[in-house]
């Protein structure tokens, strides 16, 4: 057993992933969310368990079963994703994932809001912190290998490389989540890997478990050509 796991590309490694939408409360009963089922994030956590890595999943709320072998904690807004991703440091390889709340409500109502005949005031929103920008920008304690996703409906290739260089992530997992492509919630996804020189690689079609597969060997190979 000894010698099976000294063969895995990332045994002795802790990796962080974040997964899954975040919920913005608005009152006790309403919130503002995104669209994501945490299928791409939860299949990179599970890939990385089977590199041989730990691994702390911080998921949203999603409805898909937590991945075998991984510690996982569950949040609900950005900024508790944000304080679990920290307590959760240090890490290896931190992968973000997560469909991350850009706004939330400035403040949550304590008691319900309730539908009198009028309307709701307009709601105010104030920005989230940027989980990602955070932890590739720290001075101390950065995981040497930072990896951000982003899910564009356009000029996908464009915002990707702007996004690199804004957030100061080593490599992004760009995907097309146009309606067309039926990525968000489906089974399947289609990436292209952008990394900071502005390389491009360009992915087929896959099931996300393969492209979660495939995105752990590529992310442990730039682990070990770093640590070496
Ligand atoms: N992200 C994050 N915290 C946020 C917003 C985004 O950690 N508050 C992370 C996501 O998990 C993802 C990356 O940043 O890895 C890109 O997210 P995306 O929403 O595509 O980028 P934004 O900078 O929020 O830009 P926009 O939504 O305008 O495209
Ligand atoms: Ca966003």
């Amino acid at each position: 057993a000894g010698r099976e796991t000294a063969q895995k590309p990332l045994a002795g490694r802790h990796v962080l992933v974040t997964s899954g939408p975040t919920h913005e409360p608005i009152d006790p009963v309403r919130y503002l969310a995104n669209r994501s089922s945490g299928r791409q994030g939860h299949a990179v956590a599970a890939a990385a368990v089977e590199a041989g890595a730990r691994v702390t999943l911080v998921s949203g709320p999603v409805a898909i079963p937590d991945p075998p072998g991984v510690t996982v904690v569950r949040v609900e807004s950005a900024r508790e994703m944000l304080a679990a991703v920290e307590a959760a440091l240090p890490a290896d390889l931190a992968i973000f994932a997560a469909a991350v709340g850009d706004w939330r409500p400035a403040e949550m109502r304590p008691g319900k809001i309730k539908k009198d005949g009028s309307l709701p005031a307009p709601l105010q929103l104030v920005e989230n912190p940027d989980i990602l920008a955070t932890i590739a920008g720290r001075s101390t304690g950065r995981p040497p290998l930072v990896v951000g996703f982003a899910a564009e409906t356009d000029a996908v290739l464009d915002n990707a490389r702007k996004k690199i260089a804004r957030k100061g992530c080593d490599l992004i997992v760009a995907n097309d989540v146009s309606a067309e492509g039926g990525v968000m919630g489906g089974t399947e996804n289609s990436v292209h890997l952008v990394s900071r020189d502005g390389g491009v690689e360009t992915w087929p079609k896959l099931g996300k478990e393969e492209v979660g597969r495939r995105l752990v060997a590529r992310f442990a190979d730039l682990l070990a050509q770093r640590s070496s």
